[in-house]
């Protein structure tokens, strides 16, 4: 270990509403947990974050509202801060970029790297609205996608097929919030020339740092391997830091470039506030004996690999990222989390629907953790982890511990007397424990090293399952006395293994064992708690999750899954354009295609295809199969069974995934691209001929 101290920083949130179980499980666990483990190892940390207070969506939210936009924040940053207090997300500072501090921490930054050259000054084209007079941000324009052509695309991103967009790249572009189409009309601005820095970062990041996450490393690898380019850091807006230059009213420094330098500033604040205690700012940004880490989300890779390493470098007096543990995304029952369309479990409703519960689901989390692919929370799961892990084996064997101690032992812990080769081999495996959690924690693992502390947790469990105190009391007082003791010491070492992970479980248990010596390096050790020494008062650890509250959340995303098609149903409405009717054409040529009506027989999706369905359709000739893309639409299609459709049927026969489709099901597009499939007023003799 060349390093003395270790730098964390947790991504810093937008405070355009509140946090959810993605920010939980991508970021800030993950880095909670690692900074719980270095300071139980006696490691100097300090662990910062703050609201990101800046950039458009808090704008666009203040307006949605009728507010200002320093009401919003000011709501958010509060709320956040709120929540990651409760989930014990334990930061040494929790600031916020609209802070006095910040703002002439960022605007000296800029200045600084102005006054040396370190920027270029280009005029290009942007999309403007000529009604408001204002030039507009990627989120705030809005169009159809050119991907998957669904209406109300943002300029940055498609929330409906997740691709990530440049607002050039949208078809019929037009303003989120009014609705007037857009121009182009030249601006300029400051850019930091990445091009610059691209040989310096290949061999710092794809030389250097061969040992970040797969994810991490090749998402840069592909940015660098596409060539950088000069990256605007200034913009067109009147909510922001303003850029410190003579003649740049009305622009203020861009949000990504605000946002990371708050990780310093907010350092700054906390030890100028406590000088004493955390020391001078600069030690923990300046010194190369600083260890610098980053907690990100996967969609903040480039900023924190490839641009806030570039502004550093520029600088030139700053450390850079050690490393940067970034996640990939969390779904919510199968589909992406958004903040915009409500498809989220808020952390103050959880609490106030699970009050108490903070460490089930920071557990459900982290055992589900998105480390190295997009990984899904469901509420059965998060019911099952919690009864059949929680409750069904941590919970069961610390209870059987301390209720067997008080029952036999007045609730003082028993002597150890002559260990048997059962109770060696037992406290030999938990030893083990230690070394593997270790290895895990310090490759960043951390939903392997929960399943480790868990695996202590099985150990006790087994060791009282096979040994059975409670019978052996009655004749061996002596034995029984033993297995309750190495089950203690085994209790107090979860404690210990668990404390990173479920710090409010561990708090308790430390408790109810009267446990004192905390730390670390006590792991593994079978002399925690001394003969004779009393317990604290016995509850219970975990319970048991039934049925009912399930059921509520289920219920609750049903609705909102309801609301928001009726909303995207009413948006596409609103944008709707009638598609120009084709080019004139006659009968004969009409007649050539042989349209006829059949009955569905059977229908349902193809093996490996999200997009087609395969239909059987009794044609009054024998019957035939047919393959249509229509998936999407029809998420259950067993409703199509036994409805008279259109289709046509003397197309040539098609192969698609190993089937061979015999016409095409005729559909009408609705204005939201939802596909639905044609039938006719009255039954009709299967076969009939439309025309
Ligand atoms: O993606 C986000 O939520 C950003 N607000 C993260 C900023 S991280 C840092 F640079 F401050
Ligand atoms: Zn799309």
């Amino acid at each position: 270990m060349t390093y003395k101290r270790t730098l964390i920083t947790a991504a810093l949130p937008y405070a355009n509403g509140p946090v959810h179980i993605g920010h939980l499980a991508g970021v800030y666990v993950p880095a909670d947990i690692y900074a719980r483990y270095l300071r139980l190892k006696g490691q100097e940390v300090l662990f910062v974050c703050g609201s990101d207070e800046h950039g458009v969506p808090v704008t666009i939210r203040a307006r949605k509202e009728g507010i200002t936009t320093q009401q919003v924040v000011d709501r958010y940053h509060e709320l956040i801060k709120r929540s990651f207090a409760d989930f014990g997300i334990s930061f040494n500072i929790y600031s916020r970029t609209t802070s006095a501090i910040h703002h002439q921490f960022a605007s000296d930054y800029f200045r600084k790297l102005y006054d040396e050259g370190k920027f270029v000054e280009q005029t290009t084209e942007q999309f403007y609205d000529p009604e408001t007079g204002h030039f507009l941000t990627d989120r705030n324009i809005r169009g159809e996608c050119p991907h998957c052509h669904s209406l109300g695309a943002y300029g940055d991103q498609c929330e409906k097929c997740g691709s990530t967009l440049s607002p050039e790249e949208l078809i019929n572009p037009y303003n989120a919030e009014t609705g007037n189409p857009l121009v182009k009309k030249p601006t300029s601005h400051w850019y930091l020339p990445l091009d610059q820095y691209q040989q310096w970062l290949e061999q710092w990041i794809l030389e250097e740092h061969k040992e970040w996450r797969p994810n991490v490393y090749g998402q840069c690898k592909s940015w660098l391997d596409g060539g950088l380019r000069p990256r605007a850091v200034t913009r067109d807006l009147d909510w922001g830091i303003p850029v410190p230059v003579e003649g740049a009213e009305g622009k203020v420094l861009y949000v990504w470039f605000d946002a990371p330098i708050g990780y310093i500033s907010n350092t700054k604040e906390l030890c100028d506030a406590q000088p004493e205690k955390y020391g001078k700012w600069e030690t923990w940004w300046k010194d190369s004996s600083t260890r610098l880490i980053h907690f990100i989300g996967k969609d903040n890779i480039v900023f924190h690999c490839i641009v806030f390493p570039a502004m550093l470098k520029a600088d030139g007096s700053y450390i850079l990222p050690d490393n940067v543990p970034s996640n990939e995304f969390l779904n919510l029952e199968g589909d992406k989390i958004s903040t915009s369309r409500n498809w989220a479990v808020w952390l103050n409703e959880y609490l106030d629907d699970f009050p108490g519960k903070q460490d089930v689901l920071r557990y459900v989390l982290t055992a589900n953790a998105p480390e190295t692919k997009d990984n899904d929370f469901t509420w059965a799961d998060f019911q099952a982890r919690n009864n059949n892990e929680l409750v069904a084996i941590y919970g069961n064997f610390i209870n059987r511990a301390l209720v067997l101690t008080g029952k036999y032992f007045d609730g003082k812990v028993p002597a150890q007397g002559e260990l048997t080769d059962y109770d060696r081999q037992t406290i030999d495996e938990f030893r083990n424990v230690k070394v593997e959690l270790e290895r895990l924690l310090n490759d960043f693992r951390f939903r392997d090293a929960q399943k480790e502390a868990m695996n202590l947790a099985r150990i006790g469990n087994k060791y009282l399952a096979d040994t059975e105190p409670w019978k052996l009391a009655k004749t061996d007082l002596a034995r029984t006395a033993t297995i309750l003791n190495v089950s203690l010491q085994i209790a107090a070492n979860l404690a210990i293994a668990f404390e990173p992970f479920l710090p409010f479980s561990s708090a308790k248990l430390r408790e109810m064992l009267g446990l004192e010596s905390f730390s670390w390096e006590n792991l593994g050790r079978t002399d925690l708690l001394a003969e004779g020494h009393a317990l604290g008062e016995v509850s219970l650890l975990f319970e048991k999750i039934d049925e009912a509250p399930i059921q509520a959340q289920l219920d609750r995303l049903a609705r909102i899954k309801t609301e928001n098609e009726a909303a995207a149903q009413a948006e596409a409405l609103k944008n709707w354009q009638p598609v120009p009717v084709k080019t004139a054409t006659n009968i004969d040529e009409f007649d050539k295609t042989d349209i006829r009506v059949g009955t569905v027989l059977e229908c349902g999706p193809v093996k490996k295809s999200d997009r087609l369905l395969q239909f059987r359709i009794d044609d009054g000739m024998g019957g035939r199969t047919i393959l249509s893309g229509i998936a999407q639409s029809y998420p259950d299609p067993s409703v199509l069974v036994g409805k008279q459709v259109l289709f046509i049927a003397n197309f040539p026969p098609r192969k698609m995934m190993g089937i061979e489709s015999q016409g095409m099901i005729l559909s009408a597009v609705d204005a939201d691209g939802k596909l639905v499939v044609t039938t006719v007023t009255a039954p009709v003799r299967n076969g009939a001929q439309v025309g």
